[in-house]
């Protein structure tokens, strides 16, 4: 029986590389089939709102979605509706591995990190934000929660126990933030006794990323806190060549949204030259997540080929190949 998966088009490149995903997963047998819905700014010309209750609806009854980006229109009123959907199904863990690629013009080779970013507290809770009446002074509350601390880091010894990883890194500020990052730094200290097989250390966020920068390959879980992952999961995009070859994971409980790390791309848009591997990536963890291994495997070998070769593959990557022609070039492979 196929699975029902639901899939949001995205705006701005979004359209482009969600197909060119589909067609992929078509031609791996991947048993899906798509339930399509609005989201964002299509969804707001279409029905006059940026998350409408059916989109809302379908990601519940179907559990998996796979997700283009979204543009956030710029002004008051607007929430990005990634933070609103991330809140609204307790998205809590953000998985966005890096890994490099033969053929591309990254700085390092050999780089397989996998960022564990706490995705619903901390100081992207949105609580306790002002601005005092003379707009002279702001605030927002930074929340950690016992359960929160311990739903992420046991998520993440899992995902290292499951992948056959070695180490996990808990990165923080307790020295400064003492109650906030002192809470998840005692929590992960108490959960790395339950996992003796894995290799457990702390680690500074400041000198984490100058550690990333100048020997990223002693790292291969990190785990942190929301704003100190958003930050490090860019960094390490930029060690295997940029936001075209990070896709992200957003994992709750009941429900889990795949989605390339970048945006809308609105300079690129409607000129089939945006390059498609952050979605197919995407696509690839939520095979994985849907316990396909075997054709997950396969996209991923295709797609390292084609990005090896070089054959028609997009100008971020050095080549001259549209959006279309590098999927062909993927699909010849299959
Ligand atoms: P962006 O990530 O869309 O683009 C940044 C730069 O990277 C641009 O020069 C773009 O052309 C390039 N780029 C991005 N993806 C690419 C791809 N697949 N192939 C080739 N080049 C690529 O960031 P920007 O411009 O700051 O944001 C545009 C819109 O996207 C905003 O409305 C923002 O709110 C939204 N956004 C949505 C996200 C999501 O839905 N998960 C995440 C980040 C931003
Ligand atoms: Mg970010």
């Amino acid at each position: 029986m196929k699975q029902t998966i639901t899939v949001i088009r995205g705006d701005g490149i979004g359209p482009s590389i969600v197909d060119a995903t589909l067609k992929i997963l078509d031609k791996v047998n991947a048993g899906l089939e798509y339930r399509f819905v609005d989201a964002g700014l299509v969804a707001m010309e279409r029905h006059g709102e940026l998350l409408p209750a059916t989109t809302v609806d379908a990601i519940a009854q179907h559990g998996v979605t796979l997700k283009g980006p979204l543009t956030t229109p710029v002004g008051e009123g607007f929430t990005s509706i990634n933070v609103a959907l991330r809140k609204k199904f307790s998205l809590y863990a953000n998985l966005r591995p890096v890994k490099s690629f033969a053929g591309t013009q990254a700085r390092y080779e050999d780089i397989d990190i996998l960022t564990v970013r706490e995705n619903t507290e901390g100081m992207y809770s949105g609580l306790g934000q002002e601005l005092s009446d003379d707009g002279e002074t702001a605030k927002a509350t930074s929340i950690i929660t016992r359960t929160g601390a311990r739903n992420i880091l046991e998520f993440a010894f899992e995902t290292a126990r499951r992948e056959g990883r070695k180490k996990v890194t808990a990165v923080h500020k307790a020295n400064i933030l003492k109650s906030t990052s002192g809470l998840f730094l005692k929590t992960a200290r108490e959960i790395a006794k339950a996992y003796p097989d894995i290799e457990f250390n702390e680690m500074i966020v400041d000198n984490t990323c100058m550690q990333l920068v100048m020997n990223p390959h002693q790292f291969d879980v990190i785990v942190t806190t929301n704003l100190f992952g958003d930050i490090i999961s860019d960094l390490c995009a930029g060690l295997v060549g940029g936001l075209g070859m990070a896709p992200g994971a957003n994992i709750g409980k009941d429900c889990a949204i795949f989605e390339a790390v970048h945006g809308s791309a609105p300079d690129i848009a409607g000129q089939n030259i945006a390059n498609p591997t952050s979605v197919i990536l995407a696509a690839i963890q939520m095979l994985n997540y849907l316990n396909k291994p075997e054709q997950a495997a396969r996209i991923l070998h295709a797609l390292t080929d084609v990005i090896a070769s070089g054959d028609r593959v997009t100008r971020d990557l050095g080549g001259n190949g549209s959006t279309t022609d590098f999927t062909q070039a993927v699909l010849e492979r299959l």
